[in-house]
């Protein structure tokens, strides 16, 4: 057992961004499921978004935003999104943050999918998440404690009320962290697919805790498909950034025919929702898809992690063709929070993709992630801290009862590649009732989820199993009862299409 004040679940940027609001104050601690260098945040190429050229402005970054997003975004999270999102980035500029610069000296911005100008700022090329990370960590360094490899099991929760959550630590040992504040930062679901651009384990854990927790999760059935994914030896090896396309690149079919010419007024650069489903009937064509950079100038030295990614699987991008499908990228939906990430469940905050601020509506437009990471986890750790001057906490628990409230039969788990499989057919670009129903009828087979044994918990791969299992039904769930086509939501038996 361990207790701290402040416990984040996941170190990805949002996390990391609450971590170093706290970390001078209180006692931070971080869990990840992972290596601490795992996880999409490490991996984010494009860049963060945010109005910082002179002939660009928040509101402009707001109107292109509720495009993308069908306008169903909430306008008042977008509005602290755009504007302060613009100053806290300048912030960290002014302390160090760097982004690639022109030979002239002025940021070197990129323009991505539905942006109308350049507001795409990126370091290293394509290396953006990576150099943001290192950046940020360092300055955690010594004052927050790490957890790695550990899985969330449960949240802790009484009468309404979040104190900590119970894991299973590196050696798959049950541990209890007592936490006055708790803060899920677990990321997306990419994970529930079997190709994705996400980190494999990065699969709905914080979804599933936070539903049995009953913490009100909202926007479920809204995922995006990313339209590149390297296609390589039979799955997907990775992102190719729709910077890409902003620097020139096209996609195109194996007839060499530019398939978004006459599907859209922005061509290549459409809202990635409509790039996907053009790339859906595609390939339910036959055809085979391909993101022809020929015309990018100095390719290597502007996008090295797309290179890397290419040779890893052995595809010859110097021909100027790179194998692409549109894959599993990012949920708009997760746990519902206010403007300073709490949660329906007192003491209990969530930031960064698990979290659901409504910023991105249907479908979210490029590059707003990392921005939304930024914005709200530090809004997220002023709040607690904040909150914290004005309470103290008591651990409501005792040993016995953590123990018993987990006592139950054993339960019989399907294989993670079976959810996959069929996550892939009820959820993917387009759905309809019928899988839908499939899926959820399937899935019920193994409800109620039992977490404990007598005299053994689950392994981590069966809580894993688990969480899947249970995001991905109440996804389903949501698809199904919204039947009306909504940017990344979309149902081909739909009665209603709002598209913009
Ligand atoms: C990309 O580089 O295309 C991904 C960036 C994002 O998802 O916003």
């Amino acid at each position: 057992m361990e207790q701290t004040d402040v416990l984040i679940i996941g170190g990805g940027l949002a996390g990391v961004m609450t971590a170093l609001t706290l970390a001078d104050s209180k006692k931070v601690t971080i869990v990840t499921k992972r290596s601490q260098k795992e996880g999409n945040s490490w991996k984010a190429q494009g860049g963060i978004a945010a109005a910082l050229r002179e002939d660009d402005s928040p509101n402009r970054h707001i109107d292109d935003t509720r495009k993308a997003g069908c306008n169903r975004n909430d306008l008042a999270m977008l509005h602290i999104l755009a504007h302060e999102g613009k100053s806290r980035l300048q912030k960290w500029m002014n302390e160090g943050l760097h982004f690639d610069v022109t030979e002239q000296g002025e940021l070197d911005l990129g323009r991505e999918g539905a942006h109308s100008c350049h507001r795409v700022a990126h370091a290293g090329g394509d290396r953006t998440g990576k150099e943001m990370m290192r950046f940020f960590i360092e300055k955690l360094k010594g004052k927050v404690s790490f957890h790695t490899h550990w899985t969330v099991v449960q949240l802790m929760i009484e009468e309404g009320r979040c104190y900590g959550a119970l894991f299973l630590n590196e050696k798959g040992e049950l541990t209890l962290v007592k936490a006055t504040h708790t803060v899920l930062a677990t990321g997306g679901i990419g994970g529930l697919f079997t190709h994705t651009s996400n980190d494999s384990h990065i699969c709905g854990d914080g979804l599933a805790v936070a539903a049995r927790a009953g913490a009100t999760l909202t926007d479920l059935e809204f995922i995006q498909f990313h339209p590149t994914l390297i296609y390589g030896e039979g799955s997907s090896c990775g992102l190719a950034s729709e910077a890409l396309r902003g620097e020139g690149a096209s996609l195109v079919n194996q007839l060499g025919e530019h398939i978004m010419v006459n599907a859209h007024p922005l061509g290549d650069l459409a809202p990635r929702d409509i790039v996907a489903r053009v790339m859906y009937k595609q390939i339910g064509v036959g055809n085979r898809l391909f993101l022809n950079i020929s015309g990018i100038h100095s390719f290597h030295t502007k996008f090295p992690q797309v290179v890397q990614l290419c040779e890893l699987a052995n595809i010859d991008w110097t021909k100027g063709n790179i194998p692409v499908f549109p894959g599993p990228h990012f949920h708009m939906g997760g746990v519902e929070t206010d403007e300073y990430g709490r949660t329906s469940l007192a003491q209990l905050y969530a930031v960064g993709e698990v979290a659901c601020t409504r910023v991105h509506g249907a479908n979210r437009l490029a590059s707003n992630s990392l921005l939304e990471s930024l914005v709200f986890g530090e809004r997220a750790g002023e709040a607690i801290l904040q909150e914290s001057r004005e309470q103290t906490s008591h651990f409501p628990f005792s040993d016995e009862s953590i123990v018993s409230h987990f006592y139950n039969d054993s339960w019989e788990a399907p294989a993670k590649e079976e959810i996959q499989k069929r996550v892939d057919k009820a959820l993917g670009i387009v759905r309809n009732e019928s899988t839908l129903r499939s899926f959820i009828d399937w899935a019920h087979y193994f409800f109620p989820v039992h977490f404990h044994k007598k005299g053994s918990f689950m392994s981590k791969e069966q809580v894993e199993t688990a969480h899947m299992l249970i995001t991905a039904t109440l996804i389903a769930k949501a698809a199904l009862r919204n039947d009306v086509s909504c940017g990344a939501h979309f149902r081909e038996d739909s009665k209603e299409v709002i598209d913009l």
